[in-house]
Parts: C-alpha cells; sequence; structure tokens
C-alpha cells in the first residue's frame, strides 16, 4: 500500500479518536440504527461532497451520486435508493443538487463524447433538446449553467413521477423532493424554489420553475413544434414534435 493510502487511514484513526471525544457514544449510537431525515441525489464530483457543504455529520442524510445527478425512470440502483430512503428510513426531504462547472453537463451540453458515459450523459442531452429554445440564444458559459439549473428541475420533476413518490403521496406520507444547485467557485448552494411535496403540485411546479427562463427569437427550422407550452410539461424529450 502506498504512503498516500496510509495518510487516509491514519486520518481516519485520528477523525474517530476526536469524534468520539468531542460526543461520546456517537458510533454506538449510529450503529444502532440511521434517521436521516434528508436524502440527497447528487454529482459524483469530489468538489460536491453532501455532508460537508451542509455541515451535517454521519447519520444525518442518506446520500445517492451519480455522474451529473441524473434520476432516470429504468436506473434500478437509483430507484431503489429512493425507495429505501423514503418507505425505509423515511425521510423528510429528498434534494436533488446539481453543480456549476459539471463535466457532464459540459459534455452534454457541447456534444462532446468522453466515452461509455455518453449514453448516460444522453439524458442530459434530452433535457437540452427539450428546451433548445431556452438554451440557444444564451451565450455558451450561461448555456452550460442555465442547463445545469434545468437538468435539476428535470430530475425533481422525475423523482416526483416515480412509483416510489407517487405511492408515498397517495399513503399520506409527508415527504417532499427539493432542487438546489451549488457554486464551486464561491461554496455556495442556491435554491432553485422546485419543491413538490404532493401529486397536484407537480406539473404546476415544474412548468413555473422553466418558464423562468426566457425563450429566444424564433427558430427559422420547422423540424420541431414550437407552441409556446411544448417543453413546460412533464414528458418525453422533443414532445409535442411531428
Ligand atoms: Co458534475
Amino acid at each position: 500500500m502506498n504512503d498516500h493510502l496510509q495518510d487516509l487511514l491514519a486520518n481516519n484513526r485520528q477523525w474517530a479518536e476526536t469524534t468520539k471525544q468531542r460526543e461520546p457514544g456517537f458510533f454506538t449510537r449510529l450503529a444502532q440504527q440511521q434517521s436521516p431525515r434528508y436524502m440527497w441525489i447528487g454529482c459524483a464530483d469530489s468538489r460536491v461532497p453532501a455532508n460537508e457543504i451542509t455541515g451535517l455529520d454521519p447519520g444525518e442524510v442518506f446520500v445517492h451520486r451519480n455522474v451529473a445527478n441524473v434520476v432516470v425512470h429504468s436506473d434500478l440502483n437509483a430507484l431503489s435508493t429512493i425507495q429505501f430512503a423514503v418507505e425505509h428510513i423515511k425521510v423528510k426531504h429528498i434534494i436533488v443538487v446539481g453543480h456549476y462547472g459539471c463535466a457532464g453537463v459540459r459534455a452534454a451540453m457541447r456534444g462532446i463524447r468522453v466515452g461509455l458515459a455518453d449514453n448516460w450523459l444522453r439524458h442530459v442531452q434530452d433535457v437540452r433538446l427539450r428546451h433548445r429554445r431556452r438554451l440557444d440564444h444564451l451565450p455558451p458559459d450561461q448555456q452550460e449553467d442555465i442547463l445545469c439549473e434545468m437538468n435539476v428541475i428535470e430530475q425533481v420533476g422525475n423523482v416526483a413521477l416515480s412509483t416510489v413518490l407517487q405511492d408515498a403521496w397517495a399513503r399520506g406520507q409527508a415527504v417532499s423532493v427539493h432542487g438546489w444547485v451549488y457554486g464551486l467557485s464561491d461554496g455556495l448552494l442556491k435554491d432553485l424554489k422546485v419543491s413538490m411535496d404532493r401529486p397536484e403540485s407537480v406539473v404546476n411546479v415544474f412548468g413555473e420553475a422553466i418558464k423562468r427562463y426566457p425563450r429566444g427569437p424564433a427558430a427559422v427550422s420547422a423540424d420541431f413544434a414550437d407552441d409556446e407550452n411544448d417543453d413546460i410539461s412533464l414528458g418525453s424529450p422533443g414532445a409535442g414534435s411531428p
């Protein structure tokens, strides 16, 4: 094992000791059970660690991370994690957290091929395609920031429309879904104000959130339908196109 890994293990022993001294019984209590109020769905990027950013200790946030914080309806990994969080841990809040400067979102925006992940990032490209009238007229750096935000809003919608959340709400369980975006350059989280806490709120909250991003001039191409509402309802990318 190289020196750096030894450093990590030494850091760990130090941390465990300090934590025990600060709060006797901390590990004994956590070993019994976890009961976090929050679930975090974020990007795998090493610069966006859920606990540190929010000042939460171990045991306080249930975390799922993947490239570009995407929630796909057929992803059993994400869905299983969400189901466990909602039905067993009974978290009160699920927060989808994107971040500006996300390499996955940038690749999707610019059409950069990165390998196997292209297929995963196709979901972010779908978001871009769906809202192209709200993105294409912006300068390139703004396009990436706005796509980071739109991707979060779309994923919040996906979580809310999942069978897990729909079933939880049908049972009367109090659990809400939120969307935040994190700034790598200032360390601050921004609330995208797209919180959903019941089935009736999903479509309206989503539509209102997307409408905050103004459309550019009408596209010359008639390849896609260009109805004012064609990208503010939840559905498949390009919905409404011929
Ligand atoms: Co990222």
